[in-house]
């Protein structure tokens, strides 16, 4: 039988060179995975796995257990199960290495993992505030355990070691507003409008909706300016060659937690990126990347790095799986940039049914908005746009994009209820619209229409086939 605290022996396709008495044993690289077009497929943790060096791979299953949220890992092991270590021990509290994860309240989340930690903010408690509240209302997107630091964190910079105070003294602090999404956010309209993707074929089929989304006041230290202080040259090569479409440098940065992803530099340049320590006026929370975390406006979460440690320069793509395996689009490459979206967050009856209220929603990264509209199923009904927009961020040494509003717009709408399916599309001031329907991009970065389904669940395209 099947034990999920692997306390069990697996044979993958070969004798195991790395065998220990008490647990699990996983091969060195492969999964036995062959999709017949590229052959085998290499691991993506293989550089975590390599870690082992011959010895019990136990530990970095703890670590890693977000592959116990996948059926598909549980397949594989479970049709591996050769046999059972007599005595393997079972998941003790205090030596997983979440055992000090911090105090969540639940009020305002739907946690859709707790080990690691992944939540999404409940739409009515995402309507209620211009600016989330960081502390119990802004999502968590953790890949592993949350790291354990304090004031003494330090972050390397091309060989240069800089402590917080070294920041503090040599930066002024920047503020700015800016929306963070994941790039999964709205995986559900994705899967709806076109049918199974990547999420859907790990097990996740439509969990993830509206809520891995927040608009936060970030404070802390110009990325471009620190940046230019420390790679002068790469940054000089790098701005003289915006216009041209190949990328000249990656930008690494690596979290304390291990997880490690890059940016093409062109793009961070493009935007005003901060090193933030601060969240709505106050010190970064643990799961938002206390003491230090990387905030690039416009760019999808998961290039955010929390609990940044480590900053540099290559001239490739980093070879990680949040590159290289995750996070990429149906042409096989690493997302960035996410686009023009409107959501639809609440909505409430008025006049014993006659009428509707929705509320929402909007944002464009580049382009300030234009408007936001609604669909009953007959027409489109302007919608009333309720914050002023954020101003931009302060401009700095470096070249700086016209300023641009990165946060949202909350609007709401009052209609004659007659409809069950409502709609909702944003325009910019260029008068660039959301589409109906947006690629299926994996699963990521949707934007499509909004939807709002007053009288219960929409149809699912494909989802017979799951
Ligand atoms: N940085 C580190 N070090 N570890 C992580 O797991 N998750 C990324 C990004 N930065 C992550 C990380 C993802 S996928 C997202 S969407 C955002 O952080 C989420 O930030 P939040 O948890 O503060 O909302």
């Amino acid at each position: 039988m099947w034990n999920r605290n692997l306390g069990g022996l697996f044979l993958f396709s070969q004798k195991l060179p790395h065998q220990s008495g008490e647990s699990a044993i996983y091969s060195r690289a492969e999964v036995a995975k062959n999709d017949g077009s590229q052959g085998r497929r290499k691991h993506p943790g293989e550089k975590f796995i390599d870690c082992a060096a011959g010895g019990d791979v136990e530990p970095f299953w703890k670590y890693w257990s977000v592959h116990r949220n996948n059926p598909k890992v549980d397949k594989i092991l479970r049709e591996s199960l050769i046999g059972r270590v007599e005595g393997a021990a079972a998941d003790s509290e205090e030596r997983s290495p979440f055992a000090g994860e911090p105090e969540r309240s639940r009020g305002h989340f739907k946690v859709l993992s707790w080990r690691p930690f992944d939540a999404e903010t409940l739409p009515a408690s995402l309507a209620e505030f211009n600016l989330t509240p960081v502390r119990d209302r802004l999502y968590v997107r953790n890949h592993a355990p949350v790291p354990s630091l304090d004031s003494s964190h330090t972050l390397y910079l091309s060989g240069v070691e800089l402590s917080l105070t070294d920041l503090e003294r040599k930066y002024q602090p920047v503020s700015l507003v800016s929306v963070l999404q994941c790039a999964g956010n709205r995986q559900k309209d994705n899967f709806r409008a076109n049918g199974p993707n990547v999420f859907t074929n790990a097990g996740d089929s439509s969990k993830l909706e509206n809520g891995q989304v927040g608009n936060v006041e970030w404070t802390g230290y110009d990325l471009c300016g620190v940046l230019a202080d420390h790679f002068p040259e790469e940054v000089a090569e790098e701005l003289g060659q915006m216009d041209a479409e190949e990328e000249v440098w990656h930008l690494v940065l690596k979290g304390a937690d291990q997880y490690a992803t890059s940016v093409p530099l062109k793009k961070v340049l493009r935007t005003r990126g901060l090193l933030a320590t601060k969240a709505n006026g106050e010190v970064l929370t643990p799961d938002h990347g206390y003491p230090l975390r990387v905030i690039l406006p416009g760019i999808i979460g998961a290039r955010s790095v929390k609990w940044v440690e480590e900053i540099s320069l290559q001239r490739q793509e980093l070879d990680s799986p949040w590159n290289k395996n995750y996070y990429k689009n149906s042409r096989d490459e690493a997302i960035h940039e996410f686009f023009i979206q409107s959501i639809m967050l609440t909505h409430e009856i008025l006049e014993g049914g006659r009428r509707i209220e929705i509320r929402g929603v909007a944002y464009d990264p580049k382009t300030p908005l234009g408007k936001v509209e609604v669909h009953d199923g007959k027409t489109w009904h302007l919608a009333k746009m309720e914050d002023m927009p954020a101003s931009g961020p302060t401009p700095t040494s470096t070249p700086t994009p016209t300023p641009t509003p990165y946060g949202w717009r909350r609007w709401s709408i009052v209609l004659d209820h007659e409809s069950r399916v409502y709609k909702s599309r944003a325009t910019n001031q260029k008068g660039e619209s959301q589409p109906e329907v947006s690629a299926k991009e994996n699963g990521y970065i949707y934007n499509g229409y909004g939807m709002l389904d007053v009288g219960g669940e929409a149809p699912i395209a494909g989802s017979e086939t799951i």
